[in-house]
Formats: C-alpha cells, sequence, structure tokens
C-alpha cells in the first residue's frame, strides 16, 4: 500500500494559508508554492542512499555520507506542477526534468493528454511527480501510468493539496507509488474542486482567469 505522508509542519501551514487566500495574487502565489515544494522535497528525500566518503578538513581527514549518486527527475503535470518545480531544483540540481501535458475534461472531469517529453533514461531515474492538485485523482494516476509504461520504477507523487477521493484513487491503481501532501482537505465539490482548496491551481499560478 503507498504511504501517505501529511506534512505537519508549522512552515508549511504558514504558507499554505496564503497560498489558499484569495487575495493572494499571482506573483506571492508563485513564489510560496515554490518554497513549499521546496521544504516538501526535504522529506521527499528522506531515503535517499548515501554513500561514506572521505574528506579532508583543514583539520584531519574524516568520514562523511554523500548522495550515492542515484540520478532523479522531476516531472510535472502540465500546467499548474510546473510551478512545483523550481522549489525542488533548488535542493536537487542535478535532477532532469521531465514534462506530461494533462488537462481535466471539465464536463467528465477525464483527463486528456497532450504532451509527453521524459528524459531518455527515465527507467533508471527515481521519479517525483509534481502536481499541486490532487481532485480526483485521475490526472496523477494516469501520469503515473504513462511513466510506469516508459519504464519507470521507482515513482513518488508530490501534491499541496489532495481530496481523500484522490489519494485513493492513486492508492488503488498504484500502491507502489508514495504520496506526500501538505494538506489533505475535507472532500470535492460538484464541479470536482477541493474543499476548501485554492481554486484553480493553473489559472492562480498563470493569471489565466
Ligand atoms: C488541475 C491540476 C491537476 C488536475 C487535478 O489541472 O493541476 O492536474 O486538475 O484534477 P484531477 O485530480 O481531478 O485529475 P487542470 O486540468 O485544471 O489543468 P491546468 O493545470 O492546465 O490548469
Ligand atoms: N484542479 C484545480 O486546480 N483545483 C481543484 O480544486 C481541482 C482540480
Amino acid at each position: 500500500m503507498s504511504k501517505v505522508t501529511e506534512m505537519k509542519h508549522p512552515l508549511i501551514s504558514h504558507k499554505l494559508a496564503y497560498i489558499r487566500s484569495k487575495d493572494t495574487g499571482s506573483k506571492y502565489f508563485r513564489e510560496l508554492v515554490e518554497e513549499v515544494s521546496m521544504l516538501m522535497a526535504y522529506e521527499e528525500t528522506r531515503d535517499l542512499e548515501t554513500e561514506e566518503v572521505e574528506v579532508e578538513t583543514p583539520i584531519c581527514t574524516t568520514k562523511c555520507q554523500m548522495l550515492a549518486g542515484k540520478k532523479m527527475a522531476i516531472v510535472p503535470i502540465l500546467r499548474a506542477g510546473l510551478g512545483m518545480v523550481d522549489g525542488i531544483l533548488n535542493l536537487i540540481p542535478a535532477a532532469k526534468v521531465g514534462h506530461i501535458g494533462l488537462y481535466r475534461d471539465e464536463e467528465t472531469l477525464q483527463p486528456v493528454e497532450y504532451f509527453c517529453k521524459l528524459p531518455q533514461d527515465i527507467a533508471e531515474r527515481d521519479v517525483i511527480v509534481v502536481d499541486p492538485m490532487l481532485a480526483t485523482g485521475g490526472s496523477a494516476a494516469d501520469a503515473i501510468t504513462l511513466l510506469k509504461q516508459r519504464g519507470a520504477k521507482k515513482i513518488r507523487l508530490s501534491t499541496l493539496i489532495s481530496s481523500p477521493e484522490g489519494i485513493k484513487l492513486v492508492e488503488e491503481q498504484h500502491p507502489d507509488v508514495d504520496i506526500y501532501v501538505a494538506a489533505i482537505d475535507e472532500k470535492l465539490n460538484e464541479k470536482g474542486y477541493i474543499v476548501p482548496g485554492l481554486g484553480d491551481a493553473g489559472d492562480r499560478l498563470f493569471g489565466t482567469k
């Protein structure tokens, strides 16, 4: 079964309150999404392997731990996932970035794929799929399926706000994928929006409404 980690950190809760507010404009919204994504990446990478290396300090030689060179990929679901990429790259600058374009049909709420460009060696990389919103879960579940079809094996999902329904769907379809979420909200409304949520993440990031 997927491991679901809800971030319970005062800094994340504080920033998330501003992200949710309808009075927060696109510039500040973008900055906050980036900051929260970076804070979440700290937790998401907790289990990365390290190896012992020898380092010479100005005083003596000592044994230290460094990342074991495992290759990472960050895969945002377009458009809103783009807002989370730079925050994670701040911590993992060597990660490659793939893109999966999906939009949710407003009537059926089903995800429609329109773009997919992944690093060539995606099958050898640990992947973090990023999307601020996990609503019905359809977009994230489809993106993960696509990644698996291209050979990706170790996949994590990072999302700012999830509904219980979205988590359930991803858990059912991809029990091998661990889910990291800043907050699990109450429910979906009749239009498939998360309540209380933050509204439409793509529109708020890019000022398109
Ligand atoms: C939003 C969001 C997710 C999806 C979540 O994207 O960023 O990708 O909806 O909904 P789901 O869990 O029910 O699939 P949207 O389709 O609005 O596209 P956009 O990012 O281009 O605005
Ligand atoms: N997509 C969003 O951007 N917000 C929601 O609440 C649900 C789907």
